[in-house]
């Protein structure tokens, strides 16, 4: 998973009309085939093909890249900055098992392998890395820094958190003591009142159109002192609660523009973040569950045509769970009900433990399993129900029941421990009880996820498309729904459905990838090996 190979890709040469290699980019024809699916007043399907060539240009040069964290001295932030550092400086270090290499295990990009197609001589599979699919910066070259309302010099954060190692710890103190985290916004309202002891690292004053500019200026200023080609800006701090969605207030951008300018109460601290990203055409990632992205803050996004993409890492239980309500309602089995419960010691646990955040939390981890269950009415029963007193119709869904609980245990440190009941209902009225019991490292999980995140969305600033015919390239749409794999309350183009599969969302990526290629994603299908 450490492999060094040059950013500017290699691997792979599509050998075809429709993909060309020029000095640099990659341009490559692509035909989206569906179907059209209209049921008529029989209940039967009528089914159209459709299909639309699109041309792709990835800009090939991925240039120096800068990685700005906001919560850079948490659990998540110190860890990024450490495994970067590990693996940069090939740094090992001994355990009770033996010695230890760094690696980025658990990054899609860095240690997943795609299907590229199949050997003829032989008709074995032949797999790739992803991150030799296309021109991609490599973990070990962003340069990091980032934000945190805590002072704590990164060397002291590594050691506040403790997730590492102490023998990693010891050797990565040097090159991390020097580092601090710049000043950064503390509305106390936005997250628990427990955080309040680490709030000493804040810039000042209650101006939020001071606060804006002062982190545009931030941006901009370690773009420039490190002559970076293009920067990322990833939310990795506390969770806060949800920002009421006001009419005149968050609804719109320009609304939203003069709340930052009026020093609005309800504009969040990561709100904030993300505007000033979208102002310095940056993408923003929120990691977090909150609503970050009001709809004054996406459409704001759309009309600067920069990018933005949420929330919330889906780091261990949700992914699971996304897998488990697939396998279990795609294999025609029925969940009654999945009850989660979680407990996790670290300072997002003590956060957590505040209602109002935990209340984030929880919307973003209801709805994960929604898509499935919608997705087979022979299992869910969609009934009309009528209001009494309106005569109104409303389709209502049958859904499983779905409960999440997350107590802070402090002994238990940064190891989160999810426990995960599976009612559901068998053949013949039989019942199935599951049980998964999940005990992960949380930061060494949210990691990788951070450098996917970041990895991908300036990929994603690389591409541009056109459909066929038309003369203008433009930019990919301002929601990144195709980072989906890597979040738990996906964010998608308004008006578009979520899909939370998990094996979709990854499906969607790989597609994506072999389509800037100019490649088919139809692998599955594996024809040769069907007929004579
Ligand atoms: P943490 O509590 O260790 O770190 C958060 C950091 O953010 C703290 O250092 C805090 O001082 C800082 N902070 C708070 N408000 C800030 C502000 N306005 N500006 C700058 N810094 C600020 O938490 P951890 O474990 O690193 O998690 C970070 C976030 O990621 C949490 O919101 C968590 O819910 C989310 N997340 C984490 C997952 C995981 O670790 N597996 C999975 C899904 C989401």
């Amino acid at each position: 998973a450490t492999a060094r190979r040059s950013p500017e890709g290699g691997l792979i040469k599509v050998e075809s009309d429709s993909t060309k290699y020029e000095e640099e980019g990659i341009r490559a024809k692509f035909t989206d085939r569906g179907a059209d699916v209209v049921k008529d007043a029989d209940g039967k399907f009528s089914v159209k093909k459709t299909e639309k060539t699109y041309e792709f240009y990835t800009k090939s040069k991925v240039g120096k890249v800068g990685l700005m964290l906001v919560g850079l001295g948490g659990n998540n932030g110190t860890t990024v900055l450490a495994t970067h550092l590990a693996n940069k400086h090939q740094i090992s270090w001994r355990t009770r098992d033996g010695v230890q290499q760094p690696n980025y295990i658990g990054s899609v990009v860095r240690a997943s392998t795609v299907r590229l197609g199949i050997e003829p001589e032989t008709g074995k599979d032949v797999f790739v890395p992803l991150s030799d699919m296309l021109p991609m910066v490599h973990p070990n070259d962003f340069v990091i820094g980032g934000w945190d309302i805590s002072a704590v010099p990164m060397d002291q954060a590594m050691l506040r958190a403790k997730v590492l190692e102490w023998d990693l710890q010891r050797q990565l103190i040097p090159h991390m003591e020097g580092v601090k985290p710049l000043p950064s916004i503390y509305y106390p309202d936005f997250i628990a009142a427990n955080q309040a002891d680490r709030a000493d690292n804040l810039i000042e004053g209650d101006d939020k159109q001071a606060h804006l500019d002062h982190i545009r200026n931030d941006i901009r200023k370690f773009k420039s002192d490190n002559e970076l080609d293009s920067v990322v800006v990833l939310w990795t701090a506390n969770t806060e609660r949800y920002a009421e969605i006001i009419p005149g207030v968050n609804d719109t951008s320009d609304n939203l523009l003069k709340s930052i300018k009026d020093s609005h109460e309800e504009v969040s601290p990561s709100t904030i973040f993300a505007v000033a990203s979208i102002l310095e055409g940056v993408p923003f990632i929120n990691g977090s569950p909150q609503n970050t992205f009001v709809p004054g803050c996406i459409e704001l996004a759309e009309k600067n045509q920069t990018f933005i993409g949420g929330d919330d890492f889906k780091s261990g239980q949700t992914k699971v769970k996304s897998v488990l309500a697939e396998f279990l309602v795609n294999a025609g089995i029925k969940p009654l009900s999945i009850s989660s419960y979680n407990h996790l010691g670290n300072n997002d646990g003590k956060n957590l433990s505040s209602q109002r955040q935990f209340r984030s939390k929880e919307i973003s981890k209801s709805s994960v399993v929604d898509d499935m269950v919608a997705a087979n009415h022979l299992l869910y029963k969609t009934a009309a129900e009528v209001t009494a007193e309106t005569g109104e119709v409303t389709k209502k869904g049958e859904h499983p029941d779905h409960i999440v609980v997350i107590k802070h245990v402090p002994a238990v440190g940064d190891s989160k421990r999810a426990i995960d009941e599976y009612y559901s209902e068998l053949l013949m009225g039989g019942r199935n009880v599951m049980n998964i019991f999940n005990e992960c490292e949380d930061s060494l999980l949210a990691t990788p996820l951070i450098f996917d995140l970041a990895i991908l969305a300036e990929l994603l600033t690389r591409v541009t498309y056109k459909p066929e015919g038309e003369a203008e390239y433009k930019p990919l749409y301002s929601v990144l729904s195709l980072l989906s794999y890597m979040l738990k309350a996906p964010l998608v183009k308004p008006g578009t459905d979520v899909v939370n599969s998990l094996n979709r969302q990854r499906n969607a990526l790989e597609g994506f990838l072999k389509a800037c290629l100019g490649l088919e994603n139809n692998g599955d299908l594996l024809l040769n090996t069907r007929i004579w």
